[in-house]
């Protein structure tokens, strides 16, 4: 996909992100911080294309279970995060025309996000640093 049509995405998935944390306003602020600390990560790592667009998703969406495992919960607990977050990110990736394959790599990041032994590729290892800067 190229960059102006990713772009266009990407500022849909920032709506609709921004639409799920609603009633969890800090939401909003710790994936943006997290999604700007990507994209500086990703200036000194040499990454392809799709890999940069799977660390912009996967850094909007990595927390975006934590809605539902309030509600189902009443926790927002990483382990629940990570249960619930691959079916939401699924829903808000649908109808974009992205490629299975890229909603499937995002899911497996966002699914996994609390579990650095799950860390296998350079995508993965830039959402995870991207957020521990915003843990200290
Ligand atoms: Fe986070």
């Amino acid at each position: 996909m190229n960059e102006t049509e990713f772009s266009a995405i990407k500022e849909i998935v920032i709506k609709r992100m921004k639409d799920v944390f609603s009633e969890i306003p800090y939401g909003i602020d710790h994936t943006l911080k997290v999604l700007q600390n990507a994209e500086c990560l990703m200036l000194k790592n040499d990454i392809t294309q799709t890999e940069r667009q799977v660390v912009v998703l996967s850094a909007l969406l990595h927390d975006i279970g934590a809605v539902e495992a309030m509600h189902k919960y009443g926790s927002i607990d990483g382990k629940y995060q990570e249960i619930e977050g691959p079916a939401v990110a699924t829903k808000l990736l649908s109808g974009l025309g992205l490629c299975d394959s890229m909603i499937e790599r995002v899911c497996y990041i966002v699914g996994n996000h609390h579990s650095k032994d799950k860390i296998d590729g350079t995508d993965f290892q830039i959402v995870w640093d991207a957020d521990q800067m915003e843990q200290i």
